[in-house]
């Protein structure tokens, strides 16, 4: 008999590679087995992601090339899912024949039932507005046996580190940003699930969990999540897996900092294994620029949250993410931007030219910045943030620092720290396995890795 297989292509964001995970694991359970080429495939999924323009082009350009696929194997079922599949939904079914079958992001775990409908008729299926995350059980076997041909291993350090979803959605309708349209309202999942959950991962090996959100901390703001129904907060939920036996990292992503609690802040003074590091996006340095898009936070406060944050937890590496050239941005602002790097000198950031998004209201907006001072004002930033997070890598060296050995080879070791830096050992180390923790010692610093030996 002729298996079914699959192959996921996945873009963007770690929220869509989590769903990649529960799309391959709802397909195993229905008799599909991974594939490891499209060539192979008899169903090709496009986990896609619409946050630039540039990422959603990417999507439509592999898509075009898949119509030679389709006609080279008529038989291949072609999937969109994740997020350009929810904003563009039956469009795609009318402008592309050869995909069959169109999904929303809350279709995932029902995909087995949709890819059988679709084997009859082509369709897209999107979000409802009102969903709820459902219970699933992850599977925690760590070899794909199953995998046709040569398997593409799964990363090793993803069999000691997993993401698990805590909510989706988004209420803060940021005016730049498509994700509250494609991924709708903010839904939290019940408490009980995600410790299930990471339960079963921890019992399976697993020693690193971060918690995922487009807003964790509004967590269990929208829907109750606690089984009395009585208020249940995110950092509430930190506690409750910290006490979770045998799990030795805690991390999260990603927070909007005007739902910043000092409930939170505390937590990264009481809870031992949650890790020396926040990933706070900013967006601009510029309270004008804020306002325009109504981030509800002026760069005042965000110093004051920055502050506290290191009160709290004096080595806490931060890391933000920016938009250079939102629509009216002067130069004023962008030197505001600018300043606001020396004041907080971040261990990192994540950098982009702002991008207009279909239905957003930014795309409104007049002032549009031409593309080369866009570009121009992006060269700037990254190269002084890469100086700063030289700088700010090399105030570990010489530290002795504890890492999860996340990749052994002939040619060498890679961990991470706590603070997610990643720091490599030369190859006389590989003596270590991956999953192990281990003491080292900082001997060089670079712009975007640590270079390290093994502490004797
Ligand atoms: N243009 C550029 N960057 C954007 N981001 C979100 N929307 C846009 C956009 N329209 C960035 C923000 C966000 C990150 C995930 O992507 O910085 O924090
Ligand atoms: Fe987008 Fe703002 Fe929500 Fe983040 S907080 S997902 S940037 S709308």
């Amino acid at each position: 008999m002729q298996h079914k297989t699959f192959y996921i292509k996945t873009f963007g964001c770690q929220m869509n590679i989590r769903d990649t995970e529960i799309m391959a694991q709802t397909l195993s359970e229905n008799g599909y087995i991974e594939s490891c080429s499209i060539e192979d495939a008899s169903l090709v999924i496009l986990n896609t992601c619409s946050i630039r323009a540039k990422a959603e082009q990417k999507v439509f350009s592999l898509l075009g090339s898949l119509r030679r696929n389709k006609q080279a194997n008529p038989l291949m079922q072609i999937c969109v899912a994740g997020c350009v599949a929810q904003q563009e939904g039956q469009r795609i079914i009318e402008r592309m024949p050869h995909v069959d079958l169109v999904i929303g992001t809350q279709h995932i775990y029902n995909l087995a039932q949709l890819l059988e409908n679709s084997a009859v008729n082509r369709t897209a299926v999107n979000l409802a507005d009102d969903y709820e995350i459902p219970r699933f059980v992850p599977d925690v076997s760590t070899s794909r046996s199953q995998l046709k041909t040569a398997p593409p291993a799964p990363p090793p350090h993803f069999q000691y580190s997993r993401f698990v979803t805590i909510m989706q959605g988004c209420n803060n309708f940021c005016t730049y940003c498509v994700v509250p349209y494609t991924r709708g309202r903010e839904v939290s999942r019940r408490v009980v699930d995600i410790i299930d959950e990471i339960r079963l991962l921890v019992d399976s090996g697993v020693s690193e969990i971060t918690l995922l959100g487009q807003n964790v901390n509004s967590y269990g703001r929208a829907n109750p999540v606690s089984e009395d129904g009585t208020p249940f907060s995110f950092a509430m939920l930190l506690h409750r897996v910290a006490e979770i036996d045998g799990l030795k990292r805690l991390r999260f992503t990603t927070s909007n900092p005007r739902d910043l609690s000092a409930e939170l802040i505390n937590c990264f003074a009481e809870i031992d294994i949650l890790c020396p590091q926040f990933h706070l996006p900013v967006q601009s340095g510029s309270d004008a620029v804020l306002k325009r898009m109504n981030r509800k936070y002026t760069i005042d406060q965000y110093l004051d949250m920055v502050q506290r944050l290191r009160g709290a937890c004096p080595d806490i590496a931060l890391t933000t993410d920016m938009i250079i050239g939102f629509p009216g941005e002067t130069h004023r602002d962008f030197q505001d931007t600018l300043d606001l790097l020396e004041t907080v000198r971040y261990n990192g950031s994540f950098s982009f030219k702002y991008s207009d998004r279909p239905g957003t209201r930014a795309q409104q907006l007049a002032d549009k910045v031409p593309e080369e001072v866009k570009s121009e004002r992006l060269q700037i930033f990254q190269k002084r943030q890469d100086e700063i997070s030289l700088e700010r890598n090399r105030e570990y060296l010489g530290n002795v620092v504890k890492i999860r050995v996340e990749k052994v080879s002939a040619e060498g070791v890679t961990g991470r720290t706590a603070t997610n830096h990643i720091v490599h050992l030369p190859p006389e180390h590989n003596t270590v396995r991956p999953g192990d923790y281990i003491d080292v010692t900082v001997s060089f610093a670079g712009q975007h890795a640590l270079k390290a030996v093994l502490l004797s």
